[in-house]
């Protein structure tokens, strides 16, 4: 959420700045800005996308190796120009840009208003480089300290850069619940709120910690502090990943992209830690944990939107096999509510950007009640990840379409695997059963594939319900999940209205809505409740609903009943999550495109939501 680049160095950096940009603008896209010195400083900002930044400075001068880029997902203020990042202090020497929220800045204004500052914005970061500026002002104190001495009078979250424009050899960093991230150049220092901007210039990068705060010099230093004014010693880390898994390759977005990765990133999430043949899975975190996983009273989950439907998955997985009680709650709702947490109670956080500032918040607020914390994430080195007592990255590579995709199957496939490892070792599950669903798992991406391969008809159902103003999303058991999923991608990515309901509930109230303009998009591969499920299809069509039925190849039943139908390949029923969402996703985007809409950068929303 908002999306921070800065270089500091001996090349031009304006160039880096823009590339950078358009790398983070997965992150929130309503205005950008960028601010260079040279032998003045200038400053160029403009709603819309990076695109536009770039359309409006067209031929005006960018010169200087200095320079700080922002794209911004507002929070205070609407989007427009003025609001855009970067801001500058009243005396025109301090420019800064700044992801997160001051929570406090309507007390600092007034404040500072009172010393003759004055704000041409609505925003929290305009307070914050006014504070910055009066307490470099007034206590004559070299940049770096007057952003440590600004930062401990503020409450919130923030990940800044700061630029003094009679300082062009100087860039000072901080942050705190936002992620920030330094790399180390042979041409000069970078920052950025992820890698991605950074890794086609250097692979060397340090992970800004909470409440630090860097200073880097133009002659190669680099200072780290706390806020407390404790000197950190840089722990310099390589860039684990490939520049091609953050390009389109070929992919009109990076959604589509992203959806067909999907066998190869659940097959890399697999590789190394299940082998069929002989019969193990292995999983670091589960072993260094393991008499706390398997005495647990209770696992508790928490994550949101996609991320809490992987866990609503994990639910009937960990209560199916491990037989512990599990509870998934929405991160943000988890910590409002006093929770009852004991210290035999294991949190699992999951999280595609491992930033989620609900899923942080809550997680700190369970290890403050002495609940051990175990990390299912996608981003390494990530908050969450560092939070966590032990955990297990996916592995699905970097997330950029803003809908989750193959970061949802990379979560339920690492899920699965910790469900049947810890039954196998509780002895919850028969061995044979546990040989039979780990040499199935090992299937699942060959079975993906094949799903992927009915683009064309999954295409041809989306064209022919793609003006409805309304969908229904039913499932059962490990489908209902599942059916939250498919109506959370095609509302987020369409503007259609759509809700996921358990098949069963139904007839408790939604049955009202459908009639003939409404498709109801129905989860109908469990073998368990086949028969129910085809209930359900005949209360719809009876009512003159049209269903879209996602079915077992070969099923001729449901065939003969349902207007559209989608046949997956056959698995074993708990793991069918990982197949059945593949048809939804592609539904989704193909409606959404067909619409016109931007799948990849939908309205208002920003990947990484790193403010409460
Ligand atoms: C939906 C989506 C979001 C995220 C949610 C949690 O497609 O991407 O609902 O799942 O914001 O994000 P992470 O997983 O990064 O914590």
């Amino acid at each position: 959420m908002c999306g921070i680049v800065a270089y500091l160095g001996k090349k031009q950096a304006y160039p880096i700045l823009l590339k950078g940009l358009k790398r983070l603008e997965y992150r929130g896209y309503d205005s950008a800005g960028v601010a260079l010195i040279d032998e003045t400083l200038t400053v160029y900002k403009k709603k819309g996308k990076v695109q536009d930044l770039e359309t409006f400075i067209g031929e005006r001068s960018t010169a200087g190796s200095i320079g700080i880029g922002h794209t911004r997902w507002a929070t205070h203020g609407k989007p427009d120009d003025i609001n855009a990042h970067p801001h500058i202090s009243s005396n025109g020497r301090l420019v800064l840009v700044h992801n997160g929220i001051i929570e406090n800045y309507g007390l600092l204004k007034e404040a500072l208003k009172k010393t003759g500052h004055s704000f041409e914005t609505q925003t929290d970061t305009e307070v914050l480089v006014n504070l910055i500026e009066e307490i470099q002002k007034t206590d004559n104190l070299a940049l770096e300290e007057a952003v440590r001495v600004a930062l401990t009078k503020v409450r919130g979250a923030y990940a800044i850069v700061v630029m003094d424009k009679n300082d062009p050899d100087k860039l000072v960093a901080a942050r705190k619940s936002s992620p920030l991230v330094v790399g180390v150049g042979d041409d000069g220092f970078y920052l950025a709120s992820d890698g991605t901007p950074i890794v086609e210039h250097t692979r060397k990068v340090v992970y800004l910690k909470d409440e630090e705060i860097v200073t880097l010099t133009r002659s190669g230093e680099m200072d780290i502090k706390t806020i407390s004014n404790e000197i950190q010693h840089p722990f310099i880390q390589e860039l684990e990943f490939e520049i091609e898994t953050i390009e389109k390759g070929g992919y009109d977005y990076f959604m589509l992209k992203e959806i067909n990765e999907q066998p190869a990133t659940i097959r890399e999430c697999l590789r190394g830690r299940l082998n069929a043949d002989e019969g193990w899975i292995k999983l670091s975190g589960v072993d260094n944990l393991v008499n706390k996983l398997l005495n647990a009273d209770r696992f508790i989950i928490v994550g949101c939107g996609t991320s809490w439907h992987a866990g609503l998955i994990a639910e009937y997985l960990f209560e199916d096999f491990v037989r512990i009680p599990v509870e998934v709650e929405y991160a943000s709702e988890f910590r409002y509510r006093n929770p009852i947490i004991s210290e035999r109670d294991i949190v699992f956080a999951i999280s595609q950007s491992g930033e989620t500032a609900d899923t942080l918040a809550a997680l700190e607020l369970a290890k403050e009640k002495g609940a051990s914390i175990y990390g299912v994430v996608n981003v390494v080195g990530s908050s969450i990840a560092r939070i966590t007592d032990e955990g297990s990255y996916i592995h699905a590579g970097p997330e950029i379409g803003v809908a989750s995709t193959k970061a949802f199957t990379g979560q339920v496939t690492l899920l699965t695997m910790i469900a049947l490892t810890l039954a196998n070792k509780k002895g919850t599950i028969s061995n044979a059963y546990y040989r039979q669903l780990i040499t199935e798992l090992e299937q699942i991406p060959n079975k993906v594939q094949q799903v992927l391969e009915k683009n064309a008809q999954i295409e041809f159902i989306a064209k022919e319900i793609m003006d409805a103003p309304n969908a229904l999303y039913l499932g059962r058991g490990y489908n209902f999940p599942v059916a939250l999923e498919g109506a959370l991608k095609l509302k987020e990515i369409s503007y259609i209205h759509a809700e996921g309901y358990p098949a069963a509930e139904m007839k408790h109230g939604p049955i009202a809505l459908i009639d003939e303009n409404m498709p109801v998009i129905v989860m109908a591969t469990n073998r368990s409740a086949y028969e129910k499920i085809i209930s359900n299809i005949q209360e719809v069509k009876a009512r003159g609903g049209r269903v879209i039925a996602i079915i077992s190849e070969g099923d001729k039943e449901i065939k003969e009943i349902a207007d559209y139908t989608i046949e997956i390949p056959e698995t074993e029923e708990p793991l069918t999550p990982l197949i059945s969402v593949i048809p939804l996703q592609l539904l989704s985007y193909h409606i959404a495109l067909m619409r016109g809409c931007n799948v990849d950068q939908p309205r208002n929303l920003a990947k990484s939501v790193t403010v409460e």
